[in-house]
């Protein structure tokens, strides 16, 4: 995607921007200036600066890009033969000097600036479907319909089903008697749709937070080594070393690789601390009380924290519960990712965070993570939705797993109904879920007496088919509800949070 030249556009801030020509000694942390990016001059904010051997290094974010791109950088990449824009003096950014942030040097800012976390940047810019299920943006012409599926709920008059504005953050929430009477051009922009993907990535970037500089270099844990995406804050003395050694099994954490061979002599552990309540010949999951196994949730959250930006679960883990996906070997079971739950959601919400840890992703285990949330919910009888707001390849997880439950269900041979309810009832999935996604996939029609249809459009059932295709070569995984072993539990108010 071409990078928009921002000094030709107003800036999109109220307050007048304080602009002026910087020397290498005048840049300070919060001062935006532009920096070579991929042969490219990009707007970045400087959020931390480092000196060393006389060289000063700047810990850039790029405005527009995700945070994940974040990266040091040596002074030759700013260019200042043009303006910068000073920080606001009297609102100054919260950015804290994290002093000790890292101490890479440039090969290893390139190094991370070549990561493959940069890769969903590039996907989006390459295959801009998979915003869209495959499908292509524009919305189908009626002509190219087939089985019209069916019926739904009438609405009353005036009545629109209408998402929440915050339920799905990345959807431009559209009222359904427009889209009754849309044209065929375009339910939504699927550019302004990437370009939000895109720039925004987690959505609420926490201003507070301590600190927005990536502070470990590298994780080693069982047989990976990771490069963490996000600041977690794990001891500050950790930032001063090459590398951070987690216990796989117990989640303990050194900075020393001697001290983590004396742990690992002596760890016990070889699955997560609690009740394995499925296992097929593929994965177990395990569902951990974050009451009774404080520490290890609390260590699981450090972790996640690495990759998750959007959230800030460290310690108040009482009133979760996590379910832990493991693979098995003769070693012990391997965490490959997880949720965690509310014990008691006032909202609804089937599971709060979710994660695959980064060397297992783009493997399919997340949609089994999402499988399995749902089929708790339909265990516990409820619908459920995840917590929002959603981060970007969250949303890109959930969008693909409720685009093939939905499309699989339609498909099934002998269907020819379907209404909204009905599908969120064989799913588990809310209302505002199903709906969002047949608008999406640009499967809802209205007729003139209000009511909606669901189409199965022709373009659709070629993606799915295509899917199917390479989920026959790939191996198809999926979660067998009969081997879950698993009531949904009851808490007391009191075991539900702290407990001392
Ligand atoms: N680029 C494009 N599409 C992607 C990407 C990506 N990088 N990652 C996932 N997808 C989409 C694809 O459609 C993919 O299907 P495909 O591989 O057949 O094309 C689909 O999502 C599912 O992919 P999985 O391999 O099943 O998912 P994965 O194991 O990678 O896990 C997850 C997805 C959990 C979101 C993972 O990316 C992750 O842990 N990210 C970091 C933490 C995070 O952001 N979590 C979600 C926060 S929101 C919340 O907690 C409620
Ligand atoms: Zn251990």
């Amino acid at each position: 995607m071409a990078p928009r030249d921002m000094s030709h556009e107003p800036s999109g801030t109220p307050d007048p921007v304080e602009k002026g020509f910087a020397t290498l000694s005048s840049l300070r942390v919060g001062v935006k200036a532009f920096v070579e990016k991929d042969g490219e001059k990009r707007k970045a904010e400087i959020l931390s600066i480092q000196h060393r051997q006389g060289n000063p290094r700047f810990y850039v974010h790029y405005e527009e890009f995700n945070k994940r791109l974040d990266e040091w950088i040596a002074a030759d990449r700013i260019d200042l033969s043009r303006e910068v824009e000073w920080p606001a003096p009297e609102k100054p950014k919260k950015v804290a000097a994290n002093k000790q942030a890292s101490k890479a040097d440039t090969s290893k800012a390139q190094k991370m600036h070549k990561r493959p976390r940069s890769k969903l940047d590039r996907e989006i810019s390459a295959t801009p479907e998979v915003l869209s299920g495959g499908v292509p943006g524009k919305r189908q012409q009626l002509s190219q319909e087939h089985d019209v599926t069916v019926v739904s709920t009438e609405l009353a008059d005036g009545e629109t089903p209408r998402p929440d504005d915050d339920e799905m953050d990345l959807v431009d929430v559209q009222d359904a008697a427009a889209a009754a009477k849309a044209v065929p051009s375009e339910i939504y922009s699927r550019e302004d749709e990437i370009e939000k993907l895109r720039t925004s990535g987690s959505m609420t970037q926490n201003q507070t937070e301590i600190s927005r500089v990536r502070n470990l270099d590298r994780v080693q844990m069982g047989q990976h080594e990771i490069e963490p995406w996000y600041f977690s804050p794990y001891p500050v003395e950790f930032s001063e070393t090459d590398m951070v050694y987690v216990c796989e099994f117990c989640l303990c954490y050194f900075g020393e690789q001697k001290q983590f061979e004396r742990h690992r002599t002596k760890c016990d552990l070889y699955h997560p601390p609690g009740n394995e309540i499925y296992r097929d010949d593929y994965v177990s999951f395990f569902e951990i009380d974050g009451r009774r196994q404080r520490t290890w949730c609390r260590n699981l959250c450090l972790l996640s924290k690495l990759f998750l930006d959007h959230k800030t679960l460290y310690y108040d883990v009482d009133p979760f519960l996590f379910y832990c996906m493991c693979t098995r070997d003769e070693h012990g079971c391997h965490l490959v990712g997880y949720f965690s739950k509310e014990k008691e959601s006032a909202e609804g919400y089937n599971v709060a965070c979710i994660l695959t840890l980064p060397q297992y992703q783009r493997k399919g285990f997340g949609k089994l993570l999402i499988a399995f949330s749902y089929e708790l919910s339909k265990r516990e009888g409820k619908l459920g939705s995840p917590e929002k707001p959603l981060s970007d390849l969250g949303l890109l997880g959930y969008r693909a797993y409720w685009q093939e439950v939905i499309v699989d269900l339609l498909m099934e041979p002998g269907r020819t109904e379907g209404n909204i309810e009905e599908l969120g009832a064989l799913t588990a999935m809310t209302t505002n879920d199903v709906l969002h996604t047949l608008q999406n996939l640009n499967m809802l029609r209205y007729t003139s007496k209000n009511q909606h249809i669901i189409v199965l459009t022709d373009a659709v059932i070629e993606q799915r088919n295509k899917q199917k295709e390479k989920e026959r070569l790939k191996g198809k995984r999926s979660i067998d509800s009969e081997r879950l072993q698993w009531k949904p539990p009851v808490f007391t108010a009191s075991s539900r949070t702290w407990n001392w």
